[in-house]
């Protein structure tokens, strides 16, 4: 049975409100670990009646919601979506016109790099009530774990986020970056989303006048119990990471912060999580 044909299940009075939609809330669930979920996001968790979920949402987080709860996967790994982003949004617009208050839950913060934007204008848009919960984003749980602070007074006074998403076909495909601002010094540059296109971005930002010997890493699964981390340089780490098998989801980080992780990556007695140190760096 699909969720819009359940019987409604809530308070009498939200049915009285004829015509006015359930609220939506968009919960981000945090990197991975279950304990970086706030306490708000937590507590709207176990509240839930109906739960639209992405695929980077951890089964840990997932174990909060109630059983009783529908939990509706409509998630986006490259190449297989479960269901567009205009279907995840018409589905969100008809629950809640149907008075059914939805949680849609969204890995790491709802509002870096994950569409919240855009589910939050579409629900703007169409008059319907929403809440934004923040979560921990996937750089701030690999920098806590990985021990690479995203700013420092002596290495890093800027940090950039970016995505790294190849464009194009074949031998002509791109990664469409602000290469010139990208290769500025003492700053941190944390992209999303680039784990195929690694080897372009490190060639354009030699290229744009970053030092090949530039530290840099990719942090795959930050702060779940295999986390891992390959650390090299500019001009190693795409060797190294394909050596190594890195996979999805995982993070390229480049800057100088890379090298503290020899003093503070923790040795993760919170997640058990490994860290590899892979030569090069
Ligand atoms: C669609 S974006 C979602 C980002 C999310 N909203 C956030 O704030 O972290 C998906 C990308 O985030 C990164 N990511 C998400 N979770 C991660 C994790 N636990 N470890 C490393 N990277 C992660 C990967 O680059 C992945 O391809």
């Amino acid at each position: 049975m699909s969720a819009l044909d359940e019987p409604l299940r809530f308070d009498a009075r939200s049915l009285l409100a004829a015509g006015v939609p359930a609220k939506v809330t968009l919960v981000g669930a945090g990197p991975g670990d279950p304990e970086l979920l706030t306490i708000k996001a937590a507590n709207a968790l176990r509240a839930a009646q109906v739960v639209l979920h992405d695929s980077l949402v951890g089964d840990g987080v997932l174990d909060v919601v109630p059983p009783t709860a529908h939990r509706i996967y409509v998630g986006k790994r490259a190449g297989c979506h479960a269901m567009s982003q205009r279907a995840i949004i018409e589905l969100m617009l008809q629950l809640a016109r149907s008075g059914r208050p939805v949680l849609r839950l969204k890995g790491g913060d709802p509002y870096v790099f994950g569409r919240g934007g855009e589910e939050a204008q579409a629900l703007a848009a169409a008059g319907v009530p929403f809440e934004v919960i923040p979560g921990i984003s996937a750089a701030q749980g690999a920098a806590a774990s990985a021990g690479m602070p995203l700013t420092h007074r002596d290495h890093a006074r800027a940090l950039v986020f970016a995505t790294g998403h190849l464009q194009g076909v074949g031998d002509a495909r791109t990664v469409d970056l602000d290469w010139p601002m990208l290769a500025r010094p003492r700053q941190t540059v944390v992209i999303y989303m680039g784990l195929g296109a690694l080897p372009v971005i490190c060639a354009q930002l030699m290229q744009h006048g970053m030092p090949g010997d530039t530290p840099a890493a990719t942090v795959e699964r930050a702060t779940c119990a295999d986390e891992r981390t390959i650390a090299g340089t500019l001009e190693t780490l795409p060797a190294l990471a394909r050596v190594q098998g890195v996979r999805s989801p995982a993070l390229i980080v480049i800057g100088e912060v890379v090298r503290l992780r020899d003093t503070l990556a923790m040795t993760n007695t919170a997640t058990g999580a490994a860290v590899v140190n892979a030569a090069g760096a």
